[in-house]
């Protein structure tokens, strides 16, 4: 009886390749960019299985170009690349990759709250075009973590991850839930509040929302101006989150401190405004980037195929669209 066979969008690492290999035949894009869509679909005719990425539109035309396709493994938590509707409607399992990459995105997050409050790229820009003067008593000061509040928007493993380590930077933390499952008035010692309560008190928010037609520019004009003046925002969770144009224009106007962004509206593409602000810090969707994180990854999108390959449970469905 023929193997299955599998197409993965990306070079993944060799210990992945190697768990696949045992039951599958692999089908490995090596180009150094995405895969162009037109060979996307012509190479994945005839596979049973899609290992794919964040930056691959999976929609029903994809769906469609392999008859006999059990899943779509996506090497990411977010999956608004897919057309969930699509896959139930064709009986295609959908599967990301929670929990593996919590705590690199999580460090990642403080990693820019640290940088943009801190003005440390700042910094960094000023002293290697040669302008630093040396010590000085009023020179790049930032603002003190200590003492302040975070506001966390969307309180899944993601935003929780960030909020625990909020006490060790003496910062109280207050969250805010869209979802329905959403936990208590008071989870693991923080307080819950309501969207508006997040943006009005707190020093800084981040965001930690998946997209949906919800969250799309939950972040606009409207919120920016509801934002405590001089507060700054993070947004490691996806672009469109956050309306660029409105951002431009509250940091223009001076409304809030700074901002911190790893994710953007049209990826690789940076609003322009933004890249000329010195108080915004900007970098390049790099949340799950460790070699451990991706590793794991990708590894776990791996047994999810394995798992459906083989009649079994996916490990991580993602819900139906
Ligand atoms: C990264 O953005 C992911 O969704 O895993």
């Amino acid at each position: 009886m023929s193997r299955p066979a599998v197409l993965i969008t990306r070079v993944v690492p060799d210990s992945v390749t190697a768990r696949l290999a045992s039951a599958c035949d692999i089908d490995l894009y090596t180009g150094a960019d995405a895969i162009p869509g037109d060979e996307l679909r012509a190479r994945l005719a005839g596979k049973q299985a899609l290992m794919c990425l964040l930056t691959d539109r999976i929609d029903a035309g994809v769906l469609d170009a392999a008859q006999g396709l059990l899943i779509v493994a996506n090497i990411a938590v977010g999956f608004d690349n897919i057309d969930r509707a699509a896959a139930r409607a064709r009986g295609i399992v959908i599967t990301n990759t929670p929990d593996v990459l919590t705590e690199a995105t999580a460090d990642l997050t403080w990693g820019l709250m640290l940088a943009v409050m801190r003005r440390i790229p700042e910094g960094e820009r000023l002293l290697r075009r040669g302008e630093w003067k040396g010590w000085a008593l009023d020179f790049l000061l930032g603002s003190d973590l200590r003492h302040k509040q975070l506001g966390i928007v969307g309180f899944g493993r993601i935003g929780r991850a960030v909020a625990a380590r909020a006490g060790a930077f003496g910062m109280r933390v207050v969250y805010t839930t869209l979802d329905a499952d959403s936990p208590g008035p008071e989870c693991a010692g923080h307080t819950r509040g309501t969207f508006d309560e997040v943006l009005a008190t707190s020093d800084v928010v981040s965001f930690h929302v998946p997209l949906m037609p919800e969250t799309r520019h939950l972040i606009n004009r409207r919120t920016l101006a509801r934002m405590k003046r001089g507060a700054y925002l993070v947004n490691t969770s996806r672009g469109p989150v956050v309306d660029e144009d409105a951002l431009a224009w509250a940091l223009r106007e001076g409304l809030i401190g700074g901002a911190a962004l790893d994710v953007y509206e049209r990826e690789p593409v940076v609003h322009p405004e933004l890249l000329a602000l010195e108080n915004v810090v900007l970098a390049p969707h790099i949340g799950s980037a460790t070699v451990e994180t991706r590793t794991a990854m990708a590894d776990l999108a791996a047994r999810n195929v394995l798992a459906v390959l083989s009649g079994r449970a996916p490990l991580t469905p993602i819900p139906p669209g």
